[in-house]
């Protein structure tokens, strides 16, 4: 259970904004609902920015009052929208925002996202020392020093749901099954969800496989018996991976389906998990930037609500976990 945090009332700004960057995520509305209802509650006003760092750049600005949150607790995606912004990479671009923003007279910023987002964040606060505090918020679970990112929870019980549903399919069938999980160039959704799905087998970025292992596993399974298979497969740099392994895996005599479950894991209601999360670390972010701390991450460290500063989380890869995979194979064999 995350231990929420216990901050002294300290009242640095008066006035914040908040943005969702990169790719939505379930529990970033839970997260906006937290940081202006908790900034409102330390008698701040809000300012909501539309399309991430895109919106920032043409001005996309909305007020955001107690009332402006209700109901979206519950809702997947960002009402706040977002944007992958490449302009973002230039120096002159982020002096622009920090100029918008002061303008406007917003004296800090939260930034709900991923690393990349955390990467433009970094460089508005170093280069024009606008204070920025970051909130995790990514499916992929892939920020080093957090323990856990906002929908990573959602996203695996979504695939895992999926997956019991093509169980039925493959059992009738005596199929084999590759299914594939997002993560992008990490492991962790497939690790967590070949896990929970009971899958034969686990191919992840992080711990290459040959055809030849994936068929002694199937074959392992079959000698135990088995008719049907669920293996999970991360996608890896592009979707499509579990096509071509599928074809390898055919040349091999082995028959396989192919299912890629894709921005099904995005969306949808967050889970009870994410929704705390997102709510704890919201608030935690609102509270760190009044106090006057910047150019950091509000993470989740042994279960407890952790300020990491950016240099120490971007460009930094997290580890999937080795125990939980060596289990994960104990258990399938
Ligand atoms: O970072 C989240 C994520 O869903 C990754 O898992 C995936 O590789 C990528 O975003 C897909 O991005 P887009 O929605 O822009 O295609």
């Amino acid at each position: 259970m995350l231990k929420v945090p216990t901050f002294t009332s300290k009242k640095k700004y008066s006035s914040i904004a908040v943005m969702t960057s990169g790719g939505d995520a379930p529990g970033m509305n839970a997260a906006i609902r937290s940081v202006v209802r908790y900034a409102i509650v330390q008698g701040c006003e809000v300012h909501g920015i539309l399309r991430g760092y895109s919106g920032l750049l043409d001005e996309q600005f909305i007020p955001l009052e107690a009332s402006s949150v209700a109901n979206i607790i519950q809702r997947g995606g960002t009402i706040l929208k977002t944007d992958r912004c490449e302009a973002f990479y230039k120096k002159a671009t982020r002096k622009k925002a920090a100029d918008i923003l002061r303008r406007r007279g917003i004296e800090g910023l939260v930034v709900i996202g991923g690393d990349g987002s955390f990467t433009g964040a970094y460089h508005l606060e170093s280069e024009n020392k606008f204070p920025v505090i970051g909130v995790p918020g990514t499916i992929d679970n892939d920020i080093a020093k957090t323990d856990d990112t906002i929908g990573f929870d959602t996203a695996v019980s979504t695939a895992i749901e999926a997956i019991d549903r093509i169980r039925d399919t493959a059992s009738s069938h005596d199929r084999t099954f590759l299914v594939e999980v997002m993560g992008r160039s990490s492991g962790h959704i497939a690790l967590q969800v070949g896990m929970g799905g009971g899958a034969e087998t686990v191919i992840i970025p992080e711990r290459k496989q040959s055809i030849q292992q994936i068929c002694e596993t199937i074959d392992r399974g079959i000698r135990r018996g088995k008719t049907s298979s669920i293996i999970v497969v991360a996608e890896g740099q592009e979707p499509g991976l579990s096509s071509r392994l599928a074809k390898d895996l055919a040349k091999k005599g082995h028959a396989s389906k192919v299912c890629i479950l894709g921005h099904t894991q995005r969306g949808g209601t967050p889970t009870a998990h994410d929704r705390v999360l997102a709510s704890v670390l919201g608030a935690s972010a609102v509270a760190y930037l009044l106090a006057g701390k910047s150019s950091a991450m509000v993470g989740v460290q042994d279960s407890h609500v952790a300020l990491v500063p950016f240099k120490d989380v971007i460009g930094f890869k997290k580890q999937v976990s080795s125990e939980l995979l060596q289990l994960s194979h104990e258990l399938a064999s």
